[in-house]
């Protein structure tokens, strides 16, 4: 989607500035000199625009939707005066006139955006057909901007909540100031849809669980202030089709909660609650509502598009008959710009039998939504909630999910309680939110250091020491105010880690840059763990993904290439090689066993390594991507238990979907695609831990 707040008009006058980065690797304020125009590329590269033009349904139905509609009211002898807003590359006006419009009028808001589909028009003919205006649609004034109203409407301004872009303010100003009593709207309608579940899985993102030993007994249990907070109300937005379905039981079908008329002349009310009683189909507990919407994109309900998870899709039946090669999950048209949601329900409640009614609340202001289920009918409107107990405002929905992530918590436990001497052993943990070296504690350890400067996960941490009644804990700010003779005596260093600064995998190697600096004043039996590292590339053939980097080239007969131009020159200049995305939502499968492409020993973090090699492809397929990601050694034992593995969750078989862990995102390079079938990638990694560098590099080679 394309977002418009920080567009900054600066951007056509290149001049560089110097802007203060933290380095996640190092940890320090680094000053980097950047075109000041790095946000508006950051922006555009960013926004996902390919993968909304890529989305083969939404651009044909909307089409589909033009001509029918534009065709219905010549034959009714109407002329037809087309208003597009938020016209991005010019594409619904273009399509428009194909159509046979008698004049169209297209706003866009976002400046570079509206200079390209200047451009886009004019290579398209189309330059002095189209009249673009680069205003907020809620600027434009008639008379002045357009000659006259317009009496039909074409826009995409939806998003996974489908409001959350705004769209109730922009359809009520235009029917108020820019549109004729008798227009119609494209799409003309939308429909929201709640569908209660109990998942386990999902319940995991969202709160605190008591962390058990390996006998199952309980170890640090979450404070009442946790049990008690209702989380935040905000969306969690997933590709809904990919949870397992092992791991959810639907407690309702899906049911319509709300619709929004954009037709409709009187104003869309920006405030609505609706409550419904439901009946349980199994019992359970009410502890999500699955979230997702369709559109009508014709008056007449004709042209539907509908972003329902498979198993709720009106179309399913014939998608799975088309798409008998592909998993079920993904016979439904893909897009990422429009994902289905998560909402969890403040306190779950438990349905103990089928047939059991409950009342489910449904509300939404301007921008967004949030739900709750109830035994009895609620007296009055449910608030949106918000996070009183620091864990859901501190930390992402994975890192919950990871730390009550039972396997992983089990090979870190597993090695604090072998390695571990009751009363003797002084354990200084790094990393943020370390409930497991916490764990440190609860197994005995005489002392228990934890650095930990962020505020609010020290506050959550000193809340679990509290309510644990752990004795033995000191918190840390800096690691300068320990003094020598503590480091001195201290027995073990432990991390997972985890770093609220890392966005990719490796970012956590900052557990490496803390080290540096007490180095000298350790002794040297101390026992490090995580004591090393290893990154891994793995060529993959995305179902998907790879649409988010590729280019459109030519969408329903139109040209978009200086688009392609357009997004090509931002990503050159703000997009990192690699990104970070949770792959357990986009299938991909293996084109060949994964590969070493780092290996970090923590006691050593300072040396500088440059290494490079090549990856045989083992499977035929497009590789239009490389997975990448870290196994911690948790120590140099060679046992398989002692990695912790950000990666895939099963042994990977080339030619095989691979299955990632769902608590992390990995790291992923979009390799330029080329047609030609390629033999191997060659690969090169540098990393100067001292400068926080880690880069690596892909090249495709043709047998
Ligand atoms: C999701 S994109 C759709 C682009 C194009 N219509 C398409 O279908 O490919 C939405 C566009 O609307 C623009 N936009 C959002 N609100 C707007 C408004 N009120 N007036 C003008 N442009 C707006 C954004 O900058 C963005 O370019």
């Amino acid at each position: 989607m394309f977002i418009i707040s920080r567009f900054k008009s600066r951007f056509l006058r290149k001049m560089s500035c110097f802007s203060q980065v933290i380095n996640p690797i190092t940890g320090e304020n680094t000053w980097q000199e950047r075109e000041d125009d790095y946000d508006y590329h950051q922006e555009v590269a960013n926004a996902g625009f390919g993968d909304m033009l890529h989305d083969w349904e939404r651009n044909q139905k909307y089409f589909a939707a033009l001509r029918k509609t534009i065709g219905e009211m010549r034959s009714a002898g109407r002329e037809v005066h087309v208003l597009d807003i938020g016209t991005g590359t010019g594409i619904l006006s273009m399509m428009a006139l194909e159509a046979g419009a008698d004049t169209v009028t297209a706003c866009e808001a976002f400046l570079p955006m509206a200079n390209c589909a200047a451009k886009i028009l004019e290579a398209n003919g189309a330059g002095d057909k189209v009249r673009l205006i680069r205003k907020r649609s809620t600027e434009i004034l008639i008379g002045e901007d357009m000659p006259r109203k317009a009496n039909l409407l074409v826009a995409e301004l939806l998003d996974t909540e489908l409001i959350g872009e705004g769209a109730i303010s922009i359809y009520n100003h235009a029917h108020d100031e820019l549109l004729t009593e008798d227009a119609l709207c494209i799409p003309a309608r939308a429909r929201c849809y709640a569908q209660v579940a109990q998942t386990p899985l999902a319940a995991q993102w969202n709160s605190l669980k008591t962390l058990p030993n390996l006998d199952g007994e309980a170890l640090l249990r979450p404070p009442e202030q946790l049990k008690a907070c209702q989380g935040e109300a905000a969306l969690h937005d997933v590709q809904l089709s990919q949870l397992p379905p092992s791991s959810f039981r639907p407690l309702t079908d899906p049911v319509e909660i709300f619709q929004f008329d954009f037709q409709r002349k009187a104003p869309r009310e920006k405030q609505r609650e609706q409550l419904l009683r439901l009946q349980s189909k199994q019992p359970g507990a009410a502890e999500v509502v699955f979230y997702w919407w369709d559109i009508h994109l014709d008056d007449g309900g004709d042209i539907l598009l509908s972003c329902a998870p498979y198993w709720a899709h009106p179309d399913i039946k014939e998608l799975a008959s088309k798409g008998k090669d592909l998993p079920l999950a993904n016979v439904v048209p893909w897009r990422d710009h429009w994902m289905q949601a998560i909402y969890y329900i403040p306190k779950p409640l438990q349905l103990l039998e089928a047939g059991q009614a409950f009342h489910l609340s449904c509300h939404h202001d301007e921008y967004s939504l949030w739900f709750d289920a109830r035994a009895e009918k609620p007296a009055k409107a449910v608030r949106r909630h918000t996070c009183s107990c620091d864990l859901h405002m501190t930390y992402s929905r994975s890192r919950i999910g990871q730390m009550n992530q039972s396997p992983r918590n089990k090979r870190y436990l597993r090695y604090l309680e072998e390695s571990l001497e009751a009363g003797q052993s002084r354990v200084l943990v790094l990393g943020n939110g370390c409930l497991l070296g916490l764990a440190s504690s609860a197994l005995g350890a005489a002392s228990v250091k934890l650095h930990e400067p962020h505020r609010f996960s020290r506050r959550l941490l000193e809340s679990i020491v509290k309510h644990n009644e752990l004795k033995n804990v000191q918190f840390v700010d800096k690691l300068e105010e320990v003094e020598a003779s503590q480091l001195a005596s201290l027995t073990h260093i432990f991390a997972e880690p985890y770093f609220l600064n890392a966005i990719l995998p490796w970012d956590n190697f900052y557990f490496g840059s803390l080290l540096l600096k007490i180095k000298d004043k350790l002794s040297s039996g101390v026992k490090i763990s995580p004591c090393s590292a290893r990154i891994y590339a793995l060529p993959v053939e995305f179902l998907d993904l790879h649409k988010i980097r590729a280019p459109i080239g030519s969408c329903e007969g139109f040209d978009l290439r200086l688009f392609d131009e357009m997004v090509e020159r931002s990503a050159e200049q703000a997009v990192s090689l690699v990104e970070a995305q949770p792959l357990w939502e986009y299938p991909c499968r293996a084109l060949a066993p994964p590969q070493q492409v780092l290996s970090v020993d923590f006691s050593k973090f300072s040396e500088e390594m440059h290494l490079k090699g090549s990856i045989e492809l083992k499977h035929p397929g497009s590789c239009n991507g490389v997975a990448l990601w870290v196994d911690w050694q948790l120590t140099d034992d060679g046992s398989p238990r002692s990695i912790v593995s950000s990666g895939p969750s099963e042994p990977v078989t080339p030619g095989e979907f691979v299955q990632w862990d769902m608590f992390v995102r990995q790291g992923v390079h979009f390799p330029r695609t080329t047609k030609e079938a390629i033999s191997s990638l060659d690969w090169s990694t540098d990393f100067r831990p001292l400068l926080g560098e880690l880069n690596f590099s892909f090249k495709p080679k043709k047998p």
